[in-house]
């Protein structure tokens, strides 16, 4: 079936810009969101970024248990502890790393009716929160990796690309990136 958006894959630019602040909580977003959460269900994945759909604004669906949520203009007022687990992303298909976050994180928003939110979130939905932030801010889960995993990683993507008769990712795209 098809979904209303295909994914932003590693390699796309778009992936590597700083999303901007979502002005208008409206009836227009609500409308992307709803088409964000049939591509999301269709991969499936439990978290869509704007900027994976080519939307260069600051909001993020999820689905950790059955519940529909987005978050518009998010922002990590406080992180505690680490945690270790396995991670991967819907714009880096196939593949995943075990990554060191941050357990518990607080973080404020808005939903999709303008109210304000406020969450703390644990482990799994922590996670989430960090690595769809880190998509509004042009991070990629790549960069969370150690330099000799990134390496591994980084050549095990170009190969794929090569299979695929495709152009190889530009290695540029990732070097020199500042991390929130
Ligand atoms: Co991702």
């Amino acid at each position: 079936m098809a979904t209303p958006y295909d994914i932003r894959l590693f390699g796309d630019p778009v992936l590597r810009k700083v999303a901007k602040d979502v002005v208008n909580i409206d009836g227009k977003l609500r409308k992307l969101c709803g088409r964000m959460f049939e591509t999301m269900y269709a991969e499936p994945g439990i978290g869509l970024a704007a900027p994976q759909v080519g939307v260069q604004r600051r909001f993020f669906v999820y689905d950790l248990d059955d519940e529909p949520n987005a978050m518009v203009n998010p922002v990590i007022e406080e992180s505690s502890g680490e945690w270790l687990h396995e991670e991967g992303c819907l714009s880096i298909p196939g593949l995943m790393w075990d990554v060191v976050r941050p357990k518990e994180i607080y973080i404020t928003g808005y939903d999709l009716d303008g109210n304000d939110v406020a969450i703390e979130a644990d482990e799994l939905l922590a996670r989430l929160f960090q690595h769809e932030i880190d998509h509004l801010n042009g991070v990629l889960l790549l960069d969370r990796l150690d330099d000799d995993t990134r390496k591994e990683a980084l050549k095990t993507l170009r190969e794929d690309f090569l299979d695929r008769e495709e152009a190889p990712p530009q290695q540029q795209s990732v070097g020199g990136l500042s991390l929130p």
